[in-house]
């Protein structure tokens, strides 16, 4: 499961030269192409809402072997957000189009790094697609984090 938080639905008109050209179906659609080619299926989601986006974190439990997240700026403030990927028993790989600790003060700090299995930021789409590879990876090896736990 991919899931896309605030604003990330105005993908290629919102400061491009902060975020890229690629719009979200973009995005998307490279990465059910990747998925194809590792033998998943990609099922990507976005919302503007933090309570729509711990449901679905709540939903990954059952439907999904991991999840890429990429949580806007709820990724520097969201604390329902951050419990829900800590309650999810499957590994949460959280995503960055730009380089969040080279951005403003605010952004450098994720209250989900803590608890997600990994960070990756600022490579645009390819921070995605490499979210999967790490997600498919660590669902493979049977880890839910990062580290060796
Ligand atoms: C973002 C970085 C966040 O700080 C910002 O609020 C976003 C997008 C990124 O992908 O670079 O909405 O998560």
């Amino acid at each position: 499961m991919v899931l896309h938080g605030p604003n990330l639905n105005l993908l290629g008109r919102r400061e491009p030269e902060v975020y890229g050209s690629m719009t979200l179906d973009e995005i998307n659609a490279r990465l059910v192409a990747l998925g194809k080619e590792l033998g998943v299926e990609v099922v990507c989601r976005q919302s503007n809402h933090e309570g729509q986006l711990v449901d679905w974190l709540h939903r990954a439990a059952e439907e999904a072997a991991a999840v890429v997240l990429n949580p806007g700026a709820l990724t520097h403030y969201g604390y329902s957000l951050r419990d829900a990927v800590a309650a999810v028993p499957v590994p949460v790989v959280e995503v960055h189009l730009s380089n969040i600790h080279a951005r403003e003060p605010f952004r450098r700090r994720s209250v989900i790094a803590p608890v997600a299995a990994g960070q990756i930021t600022g490579l645009g789409v390819h921070s995605y697609l490499l979210g999967l590879r790490a997600a498919v990876a660590l669902t493979r090896e049977g880890r839910s984090r990062g580290r060796q736990d």
